[in-house]
C-alpha cells in the first residue's frame, strides 16, 4: 500500500530542499525542512519549516523527534545527532556513515583510493605551512591543486597553485590536501540513485562549463559532448562510486575525463545537485522525484531524456548588484519555446549569488546553444 501520512525532514532549506518538496507534494508526500535562515527558499513550499542550526546536536534531534524518515539538502550536518535518530528507528538517508566521509574532501580521496576508484593523485596535510614545506623540498611541484579538507563549496575551498607567487596569495589556511592538476578535457557529472533494494540507477552524463571569475557552473549541458564509449564508461564508474558508499537516494559524481582518455573522480554529493536541475524539465523522472524514490525504498524512474539536448544555466547575481532581487529579461526569455525559468525566491541578491537556473531543451545542441546564449544575454538578476 503506498501511503503519504510519512514525515520526511529534510536537513537544509536552500534551493534544493525547494525542488525537493515541489516534487514530493506530487505525491502528497509532507516535507519539513531545518534552515537557519527565516525565509530561506524551501520555507514557501514545505509542510513545515523550522528555523534552526543543522550543525548542532540537538536542534538536529529536536526537529527529528516527530519525524519518519530524514535525509539532507547539503551534507555540512551534524551526523552524530543523525546516527542517534537512526538508533531510535527513524530512516535516515544518506547514511552517516557516508557523509561523514563525503563531508571531509581527505577521507573522500582516501576512500577513492582504498576502493579502486579512479582520482587524480594526492596527499592529506596538516596545514598550508605543511604543503608549503612538501613543496620548497621538491616532494610537490607546481601546478598543483591545493582544497581544504572541510567545509568548501562552489569553488570556495580550492586554489589552483600555479607560481611562486601563488604560494603567497592563494594558499588557503587549514587542513588541507595537495592534488595533482588533471590535464581535463571535460568536466562531466553522472546523477545516480539507489534504493534500499540496492538497484541503481544512472541519469545520462552531463558537461559542465564553468564561470572562470565565480568558478561556479554555468552552463550544463545534456548530453555531454563526449564518445559513447567514454559516456558508458563515466556511467558504469557513478554505479560503482554508489554502490561503494552505499548511499540511498541520489549520489551526483562529479569527474574528469582528461586529454589522457582518463576518467577520474572529482568529488560526490549525496543529494540533488546542480547537475541534475535540467532532468525536471527533460527527462521523465527528475532528480527530485528520483531522490525521494531512493530515500523511500520505491522502484527508480527512467532516467531517459524526453527532449534530445537540455542546457542548465545558473542564474548568478549579476556582479555590482547587492539587496533586494529583481529580475530582468524574464519577458523576452518566457516568449521562447523551450525555456523553464525556476526562481529561488531569495529576497537578496549579491555577485555571482545562486538566485535561480533556467533549463533550455531543443532537437539539436546548435539551437539550445543558441537560445541559451538569449537567456544568457537577456534575462539579469539585479537589485532593485
Ligand atoms: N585535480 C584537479 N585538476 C584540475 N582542476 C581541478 C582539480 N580539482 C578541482 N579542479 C577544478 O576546481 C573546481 C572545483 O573543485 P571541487 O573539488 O569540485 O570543489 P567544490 O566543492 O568547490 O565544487 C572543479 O570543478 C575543477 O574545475
Ligand atoms: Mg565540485
Amino acid at each position: 500500500m503506498f501511503s503519504t501520512t510519512q514525515k520526511i525532514g529534510i536537513l537544509g532549506g536552500g534551493q534544493l530542499g525547494k525542488m525537493l518538496a515541489l516534487a514530493a507534494a506530487n505525491w502528497d508526500f509532507k516535507i519539513y525542512s531545518l534552515d537557519p535562515t527565516p525565509n530561506a527558499p524551501a520555507s514557501a513550499v514545505s509542510a513545515g519549516f523550522t528555523v534552526g542550526d543543522f550543525k548542532d546536536y540537538d536542534q538536529v534531534m529536536a526537529f527529528g523527534a516527530d519525524k519518519d524518515l530524514i535525509s539532507i539538502e547539503i551534507e555540512h550536518v551534524n551526523t552524530d545527532a543523525l546516527r542517534a535518530l537512526e538508533q531510535m528507528g527513524k530512516k535516515v538517508h544518506p547514511s552517516p556513515a557516508a557523509l561523514d566521509i563525503i563531508k571531509d574532501k581527505g577521507l573522500q580521496k582516501q576512500f577513492y583510493q582504498e576502493k579502486g576508484i579512479p582520482t587524480a593523485r594526492f596527499e592529506l596535510f596538516e596545514d598550508e605551512k605543511a604543503l608549503k614545506k612538501a613543496i620548497s623540498s621538491g616532494a610537490w611541484t607546481l601546478p598543483l591543486v591545493q582544497k581544504t579538507r572541510t567545509a568548501g563549496y562552489d569553488g570556495k575551498g580550492v586554489a589552483i597553485l600555479r607560481t611562486l607567487e601563488d604560494l603567497e596569495t592563494k594558499l588557503l589556511p587549514g587542513p588541507c590536501l595537495a592534488e595533482t592538476l588533471a590535464p581535463i578535457q571535460a568536466e562531466i557529472a553522472v546523477v545516480a540513485a539507489r534504493n534500499e533494494r540496492d538497484e541503481v540507477a544512472v541519469f545520462p552524463a552531463v558537461e559542465m562549463d564553468f564561470h572562470p571569475e565565480a568558478n561556479l557552473v554555468e552552463f550544463l549541458i545534456c548530453p555531454a559532448r563526449i564518445p559513447a564509449l567514454v559516456e558508458a564508461q563515466a556511467e558504469a564508474l557513478a554505479e560503482q562510486v554508489i554502490r561503494a558508499f552505499n548511499v540511498c537516494g541520489l549520489l551526483a559524481v562529479e569527474m574528469f575525463w582528461t586529454r589522457d582518455g582518463q576518467i577520474l573522480v572529482n568529488e560526490v554529493a549525496p543529494r540533488p545537485h546542480n547537475s541534475g536541475h535540467h532532468t525536471i524539465d527533460s527527462a521523465h523522472t527528475s532528480q527530485f522525484e528520483q531522490h525521494l524514490r531512493g530515500i523511500c525504498n520505491l522502484p527508480l524512474g527512467s532516467t531517459v531524456s524526453k527532449t534530445p539536448v537540455a542546457i542548465m544555466l545558473n542564474l548568478l547575481g549579476e556582479p555590482g548588484h547587492k539587496g533586494p532581487v529583481q529580475y530582468a529579461g524574464v519577458d523576452e526569455c518566457l516568449a521562447l519555446e523551450g525555456v523553464n525559468i525556476h526562481l529561488y525566491g531569495k529576497s537578496q541578491t549579491s555577485p555571482f549569488r545562486k538566485m535561480g537556473h533556467v533549463t533550455i531543451t531543443g532537437n539539436t545542441p546548435d539551437e539550445a546553444i543558441e537560445k541559451a546564449n538569449f537567456v544568457k544575454k537577456y534575462l539579469k538578476v539585479v537589485s532593485s
